[in-house]
Order: C-alpha cells, then structure tokens, then sequence
C-alpha cells in the first residue's frame, strides 16, 4: 500500500470515536518498531519526522525507509506527517520530498520558540494550506503555544501562559482551512511536563471539550502526550541514568480528549526513554557486549511494546482494515471540490 492521505485516517478515527498515535522517528529501528506494533495490532498509523530528524537521518533516506514500511506491510494504512514545521519552506520540502501531511507551526515564529501574533500564524498556515491540498497532501495547524522548551519547540514557561482561546481556534480553522488542529491545553514537549501528577489547574482538560464543543466537527490533535510512565523511568535510573522525578499525560487524561474530538496523540519521550531504559540495560548487565545489534533488538522490542499499548489505550487497534485508502491523487480532487464549492 502507497504512504496514504492523513486527512482520511484522522476522518475515518472520527467515524470510528477512536484515537491515532503519532510517533516519532529518527532512523530505521524506530520506524520498525512502530509497523511491528501496527501489524500485532492492526492499526492505522501515522509516523513523523521533526526539523531535527530530518536533518540527523538525511530526510531522502528516512523517506526510503517510509517506503519500505509501506511496502512490507501492506496491510496498515501509513501516513508520513512532518511534525513541526516551522516556515512554509520547510512545509514545502516536504510535500515535494513525499510527506503525505505537514503542520505548519505557525504558533511560533520560524525560531521555534517566539510566539507569533494571530495574524502571522494565519497567513503562513493558509499559504501552507493552499500549497499542501493543491498536492493532496494534510495539514496540522496549531494556536495556542505548547510550554517548556526542552527539545527546541515550545515558548518556554509553564504552558500555561499561552492556553488556547476558544473563540481564537474558531476563527482560525474558519481562515486557514486546516484539516487538523493542534491545541495548547497546559502539555509541553519532552520528560518534564508536570511536577506531580497532573490535576485541573495544570492539564486544561476542560479548555479541550470547550474547543471542541465550538468545532465538534474539527479533528484535535494533542502535543506533548507522552505519559512518561514510572516503570520506564525507573529502568534507566536503576542502569545508571539520572532522571528527576517527573510526570506526563495520564492515558486516561488521553483518552478523555479521543471522547472529546481528538483524533490524533503526538508520543516521542516514551520511547526515547523505553529506548534508552533498554541499551542501558544490556551495557550494565553485559558490559562485554560491543555488536549494535546486541543493544539496538532490545530496544527496537522496548519502543515496540510501548507502542502497541498505546496502540490499543487509543482505540485505533483493530482498525486497519477497515477502509480502503484514498491515493494522494484522488486527494487532490477531494480539495479541488473542496474548494471549488466554497468559492
Ligand atoms: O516535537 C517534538 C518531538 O519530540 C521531536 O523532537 O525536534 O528533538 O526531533 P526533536
Ligand atoms: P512528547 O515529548 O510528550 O512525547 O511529545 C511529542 C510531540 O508532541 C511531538 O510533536
Ligand atoms: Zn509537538
């Protein structure tokens, strides 16, 4: 099955009343894991790719790597989104690199970290837009800016500063045309989300079903949904690593948004710590160990196990076979009438 459209999961997921991870990815044990995860699950999925992997893998070879995912299962609905895209450059490159689906950041500047003005965003999310339907390729946009700064995105701050205003996120899917909306709602990238677990005051669960009373029509994503659990925070720490106490998005907190309109759940620290729980593993307890391999299975397994977990917390297990996937080239029609009819 080709790379597939990004707007047809997220409308199928609709249909459905279910949830679609996306996953981060760097290299080729990262991209396995998540398709073995998908096949023992039968899920859709979607995989993503930052600024910053695009420029570690060389984004042609992780294009390839796309491709051969696709190839070798042929069975799961695949899209290849861009996460983070900060400038309509950057947007473009990888609608013409073969990215099935982009989001245009525009809650930032093109620095990554200063917030932009309303008007700023809106402009540069629907140049992306006009561009990305004309190939037949999705688009995320996001108002509201996410908190922390850990990994390069984000404002800094607690996340709260920047919490999405309702009447805002109406106005600017009305004027971009998005097909998928990223909320700010108190999350921020990386490990250190939330000093205890997080209650009312710091997750802004209710800001989300506001949003998406307004636009219950509208696809939701959520950023920054990594759940950090203890057990994989407790391997690394216990092989030597020197992570601080710290906590993320409950899955039930998730799954509150997938009841409420969101349709897609961006996961990256999970892995990277079920990852790196795992290579710590091998070199304490087998120190004479040196062949890649011997560290790089266990952990292709590790990011494997959490991904299909979260696979099944979001619903979207069961679901690959559900629907025939529409080819990019019929997207395009799909967004020529779109358009068509609003003129
Ligand atoms: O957007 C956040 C993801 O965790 C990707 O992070 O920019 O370090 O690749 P990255
Ligand atoms: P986490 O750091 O919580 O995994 O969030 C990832 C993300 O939002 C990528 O865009
Ligand atoms: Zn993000």
């Amino acid at each position: 099955m080709p790379l597939v459209s990004m707007r047809q999961l997220l409308d199928e997921a609709a249909k459905g009343g279910y949830g679609v991870g996306a996953f981060n990815v760097n290299n080729m044990e990262q991209i396995q894991a998540i398709m073995e995860a998908a096949r023992e699950t039968k899920s859709p999925v979607i995989i993503q790719a930052s600024r910053g992997a695009r420029s570690y893998s060389q984004d042609k070879f992780l294009y390839h790597l796309m491709l051969a995912a696709a190839e070798l299962y042929p069975e799961i609905p695949l899209v290849m989104h861009l996460d983070h895209g900060n400038s309509f450059e950057t947007c473009k490159s990888a609608i013409e690199l073969g990215f099935t689906s982009v989001m245009m950041d525009g809650s930032l500047k093109e620095d990554g970290k200063t917030p932009s003005t309303f008007d700023e965003n809106v402009a540069v999310t629907k140049a992306v837009v006009d561009l990305a339907h004309k190939h037949g390729v999705t688009v995320e946009g996001e108002i509201g800016v996410l908190g922390g700064i850990e990994d390069g995105h984000g404002a800094g701050g607690s996340g709260l500063e920047h919490v999405t205003d309702p009447e805002q996120a109406v106005e600017f899917v009305k004027k971009t045309g998005v097909d998928a909306l990223a909320i700010a709602i108190g999350t921020s990238h990386g490990a250190y989300k939330f000093s205890k677990k997080p209650d009312g005051s710091v997750l802004k669960m209710d800001r989300l079903i506001e949003i998406h009373k307004r636009l219950p029509h509208v696809h939701l994503v959520m950023h920054g949904s990594s759940s950090v659990p203890q057990d994989l925070q407790d391997v690394i720490n216990q092989y030597g690593g020197k992570l601080k106490p710290t906590w993320g998005v409950p899955v039930e907190e998730i799954q509150l948004g997938i009841r409420n309109g969101v349709r897609k759940i961006n996961v990256d620290t999970d892995n990277r710590l079920a990852i790196t729980g795992a290579i710590r593993k091998v070199f304490a307890e087998q120190p004479e160990k040196f062949d890649p391999r011997d560290y790089l299975k266990p952990a292709r397994e590790a990011m494997k196990k959490v991904v299909a977990l979260r696979m099944t917390q979001f619903g979207q297990a069961g679901h690959a076979s559900d629907y025939k996937p529409i080819s990019i080239e019929e997207m395009k029609k799909f967004y020529a009438g779109q358009s068509a009819a609003a003129k």
